[in-house]
């Protein structure tokens, strides 16, 4: 059953005020996020118009390249990642904002020659001075770069001029390194002027989360343990781990995505509702139910957390190597490929509803969802009989990703002389109602930055209260490696010990 069957490209929608002259200097920019995200979204703005006429970049990074080679290399790369038809006018416009600076990011003298730079881009294109800086490379270079931009007064918010610095991910290894970055870059900045990023928020259907919930009055009266018997959160991916097997050998699964991404999700569904959209006011409830989760004791990490790395596997006649074989990863690496865990809120509102969380490389299907499970009616009416027993959970399910939408289960009676029940699905699609998008999910989020709204940006106690949860997880898997990996066929969805994690409940995972 579809709720809505035609796409409706005439909703009103708020024209948005373009972004604030700015200059923005991407540290990085050689790598794949400056090709395949950024550059795609800052084209894609400046065709919506939501991008200020008074804009420049400079890409800064170690290669042997110049203005010339560099806008060469974009030019051909928009035409691989922008989605969409490039628009050659919009393209020529921003072409020829690009900028590009050869450097040493630990050399003290790159960041007066990038000062420099910075004044003469910054004049001729009518700038006022408003400078972003877009930390895109290795997580070593953070601390330093911040700390140099300082030294060189290139931090520095004059006679209202802002400064703001885009950290990327991941933010920290540990809640210790995390906290010792939080207070490198808090010597140089101030958190208004911090925006660490987490791409999920950047997410149309993760945004929309809170629209749901708030914008609405269906669903908060049964967003509570009263009415809801426990949610899921998968983040699936079919992929392994691509080429980026030196960076997972260190960080795996957990570090990779639950703190940051899965949290972010879990903070959205479960916060209080905020007293207004103000950035602040969002984050402190997010921080505030991510404080509400305990934290596990030794025991509870073995009986409620299960990890998994994949070995090689069958899809579609195909053979998928396992995680030891991938590129730079070590012959018998102990990094996990896929986490599940169990979390408790302690809480008014979520006491006693577990919440399920699981995420995975090469896993049977790309699937991010969330499922509200509700509970089953109390069955007055159909105690002790078939249709009783027929009754199924109703569940809200907020697809994510690949295909943005909601869907809501409920029974209905099956047409016909008997009373026999049967689930049936009211599906709200993105696309069919609103269209297909060109976004990289990076538009929002630079905009944002451009226009000083931090809401979707994670603060510095958002952060570390993320990483305290899993620090006791983290631990424990140190101090008791596991010994059954490999344990799940690459394609699969996951290894039995997450299965378990459920049954051990009476539940089971929704696997689609
Ligand atoms: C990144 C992780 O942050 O998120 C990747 O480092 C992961 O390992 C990716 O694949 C998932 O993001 P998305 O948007 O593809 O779901």
């Amino acid at each position: 059953m579809n709720a809505i069957h035609e796409s409706n490209p005439d909703l009103p929608r708020t024209p948005g005020r373009s972004g604030d002259p700015c200059l923005m200097v991407i540290f990085g920019a050689t790598g794949d996020l400056t090709k395949r995200k950024l550059i795609p979204a800052l084209y894609n703005l400046a065709k919506a118009k939501l991008l200020s006429r008074k804009f420049a970049l400079i890409g800064t990074a170690f290669d042997e390249l110049n203005e010339e080679t560099f806008r060469q290399q974009l030019a051909q790369d928009i035409r691989t990642y922008a989605l969409g038809e490039v628009d050659d006018k919009v393209w020529a416009w921003l072409e020829k904002r690009i900028h590009y600076l050869k450097g040493d990011f630990r050399d003290e003298n790159f960041y007066w020659k990038l000062r420099e730079m910075c004044y003469a881009v910054g004049g001729k294109n009518a700038i006022d001075d408003n400078y972003c800086y877009y930390l895109a490379t290795a997580p070593t270079f953070f601390g330093e770069i911040i700390r140099q931009l300082g030294n060189s007064g290139m931090a520095k918010e004059e006679s209202g001029h802002w400064r703001r610095v885009i950290i990327e991910k991941p933010f920290g290894h540990d809640l210790e390194s995390a906290h010792a970055l939080n207070m490198e870059i808090k010597d140089v900045l101030k958190e208004r002027q911090i925006y660490r990023i987490d791409h999920y928020l950047g997410k149309e259907t993760v945004q929309n989360i809170m629209v749901s919930r708030f914008a609405n009055s269906i669903f908060e009266p049964i967003w509570n343990r009263r009415y809801i018997d426990h949610v899921q959160i998968t983040a699936a991916e079919e992929v392994g781990v691509e080429r980026r097997g030196a960076y997972y050998e260190n960080a795996g699964a957990m570090r990779d995505m639950v703190p940051n991404h899965l949290f972010q999700v879990l903070s959205l569904i479960t916060m209080e509702p905020p007293i207004s959209f103000e950035a602040n006011a969002v984050r402190d409830e997010q921080t505030k139910v991510l404080r509400a989760v305990q934290i596990p004791t030794h025991e509870e990490v073995l009986s409620m957390t299960a990890r998994g790395q994949y070995h090689e596997g069958n899809v579609d006649g195909l053979t998928l190597a396992g995680y030891r074989n991938e590129e730079r990863v070590a012959a018998d690496s102990k990094t996990e490929t896929f986490v599940a865990m169990k979390l408790m809120l302690d809480n008014w509102r979520w006491g006693d509803v577990p919440f399920y969380l699981r995420t995975g490389k090469r896993m049977a299907k790309r699937t991010t969802e969330i499922v509200i499970q509700f509970r089953r009616p109390p069955m007055v009416l159909f105690r002790n009989t078939e249709i009783g027993k027929q009754i199924k959970h109703n569940r809200l399910v907020i697809h994510l990703q690949p295909n943005e939408g909601i869907s809501l289960e409920f029974e209905a009676k099956i047409p016909g002389p008997l009373m026999n029940l049967g689930v049936v699905k009211m599906d709200f699609d993105y696309e069919d109602y609103f269209g297909s998008s060109c976004n990289t999910g990076y538009e929002r989020l630079l905009h944002d930055c451009m226009t000083g709204d931090a809401t979707l940006f994670q603060r510095a106690d958002m952060v570390e209260a993320g990483w305290s949860l899993i620090q006791p997880i983290l631990d424990v898997w140190k101090a008791l490696p596991p010994r059954s990996f490999p344990n799940y066929p690459a394609g699969s969805w996951g290894p039995k010990d997450a299965d378990e994690l459920l049954e051990r409940d009476g539940r089971h995972w929704i696997n689609r």
